[in-house]
């Protein structure tokens, strides 16, 4: 495989909402790279903002955990590290292959990541204001010091109003499950933020409503809403499947767009919506309503 590269491309929109994608006729990982990946690339979006919210009534796998526990935000770096494809495999077939994805982070790359990290930690309505840098450097000694130093360097430097803390991956996904109150904002390279993000996801309820950002926060970049579910084809053209997950999509989304009011409006329509009741579960087909009434009732909660 080609190594990804960042290619800036030039597009004229002011920001993208993906829906769910997938169909069965196409093989898993063809649209995900074909799509996600590379339009992650080209747009440089350089982060991966993931909130995890527990909305009341919506069902964790946490025993004695509610909303007041499970409520941070992982920044994910989103265009380098093992992501970008570098390595290769040699003597294929043979008994002696060998096979490398290398792990590349230079400076710049986990900076601005960090950076944003911090912005956004500073910005956030929490009463810890912690960033929490999650990697594995005690054992990924290159990779590792680089964003542990970054981060101190950075946190130091500019944002003394800021805790810096560090977890090692491993650790971070037992206080996920032990623990989750612990958190507030945490930064980490890409593929572990791959990772964690998933455990996170079903924390606060799964795929129905787990939404994120592929955000470039640089001025006229061009950012990427999603809902982290597929598209679940066995339910096409069916309604029952939830649109909170896109809903919210679409509320980050405003945030970008200039609009954070609206942004905060439609978090607090899904919020309401939940605390309700009126939907009984979050599941596909046992909503208790379904796709088009759940859009009504947002739609109605913001108007
Ligand atoms: C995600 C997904 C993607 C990723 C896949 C579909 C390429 O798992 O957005 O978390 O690995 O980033
Ligand atoms: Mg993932």
């Amino acid at each position: 495989m080609e190594p990804r590269r960042t290619r800036p491309v030039a597009i004229d929109t002011a920001a993208l909402l993906l829906g769910a994608i997938g169909h069965p006729d196409v093989k898993p990982g063809i649209l995900e790279v074909g799509i996600l990946l590379k339009t992650r690339f080209a747009l440089d979006q350089y982060i991966n903002l993931r909130p995890v919210k527990l909305y009341p009534n919506v069902e964790t796998p946490l025993k004695d955990k509610g909303p007041e526990h499970i409520d941070f935000v992982v920044v994910r770096e989103n265009t380098g590290g093992i992501y970008t494809g570098v390595g290769g495999v040699t003597q294929k077939g043979t008994p002696l292959e060998v096979a490398t994805q290398v792990m590349t982070y230079s400076r710049p790359i986990v900076e601005r990541c960090v950076k944003y990290a911090y912005e956004y930690t500073r910005k956030r309505n929490s009463k810890k204001k912690m960033l929490t840098l999650v990697h594995k450097c005690n054992v990924l000694t290159h990779c590792g010091d680089l964003w542990v130093r970054v981060h101190k360097e950075m946190g130091d430097a500019q944002y003394p109003d800021v805790k810096q803390d560090y977890n090692h991956v491993d650790a971070c996904t037992m206080w996920f499950v032990k623990q989750p109150e612990y958190y507030d904002v945490i930064v980490t390279e890409n593929l572990f933020g791959d990772i964690i993000t998933d455990l996170a996801g079903i924390l606060q309820g799964g795929m129905g409503v787990a939404a994120g950002g592929n955000i470039n926060p640089e001025p006229g970049g061009v950012s990427m809403y999603e809902p982290m579910g597929g598209s679940a084809p066995k339910y096409t053209g069916k309604n029952v499947i939830n649109p909170l997950a896109t809903i919210s999509a679409g509320g980050m989304m405003m945030d970008t767009l200039g609009e954070p009011v609206i942004a905060q409006v439609i978090d607090k329509a899904i919020h309401d919506a939940l605390a309700s009741g009126q939907i009984k579960s979050l599941s596909a087909g046992k909503m208790g309503m379904g796709t088009r009434e759940v859009g009504d009732l947002i739609a109605k909660l913001v108007s």
